[in-house]
C-alpha cells in the first residue's frame, strides 16, 4: 500500500467514523418523539434546534405544504409571521397568488437563539378543541412540538381555551462552525412527509446526502425519518422555487407496500445501502413475504461477494469462485427458490454437457457462455458463480420478447449453468463496430433502437418490483435471426420500489465503463434514468458506428459537446454527415436521423431529471419507426424507377 492509498484509507476510514458519530452531528434529529407530549426528555430536538451556531441570529428557511386553510400568500404569511412580499419573492409568485393543496412554500425567517435554543416566533389565536399536539402537528405540520410549545406558553393552562393567543416557536437553526467551514450558508427546515428519504430531500436541494445526514445526527447506519417532523437541509444558497414544484407528495400512507428493502444487518463489506421510507404500515401480502424471505438470502450471499469495479463484459459480470460455505447456501437458496421458480425447467449436469459435447471449445460462443443443443434447439448455457440466484429470481418473473429468456438452469458443484434462449445473430457490439464487414441498414438500427426501448421500459414500469438494468452496453444487447435486439446479463440489475422518488444509493460503482451516468459515478444514485444514459450513449453508437463508450469514458461535456455542431449550427446537416456511420452514407433520412439525435441529446443530459423517461423514449422512437417505414418504402421505390429496362 503506498502513501496515497494509506492517506485516502485513513481518510475513508474517518469519513466513516464521523458519519456515524452523533458526537460531530450538528443537531439531533427529533426521531418520534413529537407525539410523546409529556415527555421532558431534551435527548432529540424536541424542545428546538440546541443554540450551537456560530451566531446567534441568522438567516434560515422554512417549509410548509399548502392547505385549503393556508394556502395564500397572505394567509400563509399570517400563519407563520413573515412578510407576504418576501414569501412571494422567494416563491417568485404574484402577491395575490394562492397554491394549489400540498404545493411545497418556502418560508424565509429570522433565526435567533431564544435561551438554549433557535427558534423564530409565529403567534396563533387557538381555535375549538385544539390542543397543543394539534396545534404543532397539524395547523403547523410539526413546525413545531407540543412540548416546545408548552414550554413557551406555560403561562397558560394546558387545557387551551378557544380563542387564547399563543406563541409558537417554530423551529430553525444556524449553521455551526463545521458547517460554515464547509460552506453551508443556511439550514433549511424541511417538513418529512410520508414516502420520503434523506436522499430525496438532499437531491431535490443538490446537498450532498453525507453532510444532511450528519446535520440531523444521522447515520448510514440509522437514516430513518418520519413524516411531520423537520429535517435540517444544509444550504450554500438560498433556495428557490425551482427546486420545490414539482410534483406534490403523497398525502397518504402507503398501504399494504412491502416495506423497501433495508439491510437486514449492516455488514461492513456491504457497500450498497437503501435510505428508508417513513411510516411504511400495512398488511404485506405473502408474495411479499417470501420477497424479502428471498431478498434476505440474497443479502446473505451478496455480503461475501465483492465484484471488480470494472468494466464488465457480456455475460461476465460476476465472476468469483465459491467457497463450500456459499455452496450451502446456494443451495439453501435454491431449494427455497425451486417451489417459486415453477417455470424454469432444471437440467442435469449431464444434459448440459450432452448439449454443448461436454463444454467443447467448439460450442464456446464467447468467456463462459456456450453454445448447446438441447432437442434440436440451440440455447445459449452460461457457466456463472456469484450471486446468481438474483438473476435467476429476476429473469424468472420476466417474460418480454425484447429481454433474454432464461429457459432453465442446473446447479453442479458450486456452479451455476443458466440455459437462454439462442440469439443467432450474436452481440449488437459485433455488429456496429463493424467486425467481419457486419453491417446494419438503417431501419434494422431504428428497429434495434426500438426493441430495446421497449425491453427496458418493460424492465422499468412492469416488472415488480422495478428494476434498473444498470449495465446496458452493446456486447449486453443480443440480435436474433430476424436483427430483433434483446437484452441480455442481468447480473447487475437492482429493484427500485417503483413509487416516485424512492431511490437506491450504492459506494459499490459496477457497470461499463463510458456507459455510467455522472450521478452514479458521483453519489451512486440508482434511478432508471441510469439506463435513459446508457441508453442514449447506445443509440449514439447504433447511428454513428463508433465506440463512443469507450471514446469519451468520463467526458460527458465533451460527449454532448459533439451534437453541437449538428443540433445547433446552421449547417447541421452537413456535419450530421460526418458524424453518422460511414457505412450508412447516403442510406438515411437525415431529417429522422436528426430527431435521434435530438433524442439521444436528451438522454445524456447530466441533471437525471431532464432526462426521458423510457416511455417517452419508446413514443418518440415509435414515431420515427413508422417514418423510417415509409422512408425505406420510398427508397425501394426510387431505386426501381432507376433500374435499367
Ligand atoms: C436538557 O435539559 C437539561 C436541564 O433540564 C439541560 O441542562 C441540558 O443542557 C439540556 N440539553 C439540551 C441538549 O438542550
Ligand atoms: C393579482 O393581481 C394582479 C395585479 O397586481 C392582477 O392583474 C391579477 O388579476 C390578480 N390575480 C388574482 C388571481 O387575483
Ligand atoms: C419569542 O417569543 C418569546 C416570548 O413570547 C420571547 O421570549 C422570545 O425572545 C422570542 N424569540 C424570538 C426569536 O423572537
Ligand atoms: C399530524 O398531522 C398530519 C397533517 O399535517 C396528519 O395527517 C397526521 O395524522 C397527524 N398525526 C397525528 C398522530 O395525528
Ligand atoms: C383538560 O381537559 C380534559 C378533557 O378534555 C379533562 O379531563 C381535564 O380534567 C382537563 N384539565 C384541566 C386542568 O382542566
Amino acid at each position: 500500500m503506498n502513501y496515497s492509498q494509506l492517506v485516502s484509507s485513513i481518510y475513508i476510514f474517518l469519513c466513516l467514523i464521523s458519519c456515524c458519530s452523533v458526537i460531530l452531528a450538528q443537531q439531533p434529529y427529533i426521531r418520534k418523539a413529537t407525539t410523546l407530549c409529556d415527555s421532558t426528555d431534551n435527548s432529540t430536538s424536541v424542545f428546538g434546534y440546541t443554540c450551537n451556531g456560530i451566531s446567534r441570529s441568522c438567516q434560515a428557511y422554512l417549509t410548509f405544504r399548502a392547505q385549503p386553510q393556508f394556502d395564500t400568500v397572505s394567509t400563509i404569511s399570517k400563519l407563520l409571521g413573515v412578510g407576504p412580499s418576501q414569501l412571494s419573492q422567494l416563491n417568485s409568485v404574484a402577491q395575490n397568488a394562492t397554491f394549489e393543496t400540498d404545493q411545497m412554500v418556502l418560508i424565509p425567517v429570522t433565526c435567533s437563539c431564544s435561551g438554549q435554543y433557535y427558534q423564530t416566533n409565529a403567534s396563533y389565536v387557538t381555535q375549538h378543541e385544539n390542543t397543543y399536539f394539534f396545534i404543532a402537528n397539524n395547523t403547523f405540520q410539526g413546525l413545531s412540538t407540543c412540548q416546545a410549545l408548552q414550554a413557551q406558553n406555560s403561562n397558560l393552562a394546558r387545557n387551551l381555551s378557544t380563542g387564547t393567543r399563543i406563541t409558537v416557536p417554530l423551529r430553525c437553526a444556524c449553521p455551526t462552525k463545521s458547517q460554515s467551514d464547509d460552506g453551508v450558508k443556511y439550514l433549511l427546515s424541511y417538513l418529512v412527509t410520508w414516502g420520503q428519504y434523506v436522499i430525496m430531500i438532499s437531491e431535490k436541494f443538490r446537498v450532498n446526502t453525507g453532510s444532511a445526514l450528519k446535520a440531523n445526527g444521522l447515520s448510514e447506519q440509522d437514516f430513518t425519518i418520519y413524516p411531520f417532523t423537520t429535517l435540517l437541509v444544509p444550504l450554500q444558497d438560498p433556495p428557490s422555487s425551482s427546486q420545490v414544484v414539482g410534483s406534490p407528495p403523497q398525502p397518504s400512507p402507503p398501504s399494504s407496500k412491502t416495506p423497501p428493502s433495508v439491510p437486514p444487518s449492516s455488514g461492513s463489506s456491504k457497500k450498497s445501502w437503501v435510505f428508508a421510507v417513513v411510516g411504511v404500515l400495512g398488511g404485506l401480502s405473502i408474495a411479499s413475504v417470501v420477497g424479502t424471505i428471498i431478498f434476505c438470502m440474497f443479502f446473505r450471499k451478496k455480503k461475501q461477494k465483492t465484484k471488480p469495479a470494472s468494466s464488465s463484459q457480456s455475460f461476465e459480470s460476476v465472476e468469483k469462485p465459491l467457497n463450500k460455505k456459499e455452496d450451502e447456501e446456494s443451495q439453501d437458496f435454491w431449494d427455497s427458490i425451486s417451489s417459486i421458480a415453477q417455470s424454469l425447467k432444471v437440467y442435469t449436469f449431464e444434459e448440459l454437457r450432452a448439449a454443448t459435447e461436454d463444454f467443447s471449445p467448439a460450442c464456446l460462443i464467447k468467456g463462459s457462455v456456450y453454445r448447446g443443443s438441447i432437442n434440436g434447439d440451440f440455447a445459449a448455457i452460461k457457466k456463472m458463480n456469484g450471486d446468481v440466484p438474483k438473476e435467476i429470481n429476476l429473469l424468472n418473473k420476466i417474460n418480454h420478447f425484447n429481454l433474454i429468456r432464461l429457459s432453465g438452469v442446473c446447479f453442479n458443484e458450486g456452479n451455476w449453468y443458466l440455459v437462454y434462449e439462442y440469439a443467432v445473430n450474436g452481440p449488437l457490439s459485433d455488429w456496429i463496430h463493424n467486425i467481419d464487414q457486419k453491417l446494419l441498414t438503417w431501419n434494422q438500427r431504428v428497429q434495434i433502437a426500438l426493441d430495446i426501448a421497449t425491453g427496458l421500459n418493460y424492465l422499468h414500469r412492469y416488472t415488480s418490483p422495478p428494476h434498473v438494468h444498470k449495465d446496458l452496453n452493446s456486447s449486453n444487447v443480443l440480435l436474433d435471426g430476424d436483427f430483433r435486439a434483446k437484452i441480455a446479463n442481468f447480473g447487475l440489475a437492482r429493484s427500485t420500489d417503483g413509487q416516485e422518488g424512492q431511490f437506491a444509493l450504492t459506494r459499490h460503482i459496477v457497470g461499463t465503463k463510458g456507459y455510467m451516468a455522472p450521478e452514479y459515478l458521483e453519489n451512486g444514485l440508482i434511478t432508471p434514468k441510469l439506463d435513459v444514459y446508457a441508453f442514449g450513449i447506445l443509440m449514439l453508437e447504433i447511428l454513428t458506428g463508433k465506440e463512443v463508450a469507450a471514446f469519451y469514458e468520463g467526458l460527458t461535456t465533451q460527449l454532448t459537446e459533439m451534437l453541437i455542431p449538428v443540433l445547433h449550427e446552421e449547417n447541421g446537416k452537413e456535419n450530421l454527415r460526418n458524424l453518422m456511420d460511414p457505412s450508412l452514407q447516403g442510406k438515411y433520412p437525415s431529417e429522422l436521423a436528426m430527431l435521434v439525435l435530438r433524442l439521444i441529446d436528451h438522454c445524456l443530459k447530466k441533471e437525471p431529471s431532464h432526462r426521458p423517461s423510457m416511455d417517452e423514449i419508446l413514443q418518440s422512437l415509435s414515431r420515427i419507426s413508422t417514418s423510417t417505414l415509409s422512408y425505406e418504402t420510398t427508397i425501394s421505390i426510387s431505386e426501381y424507377h432507376t433500374l435499367p429496362r
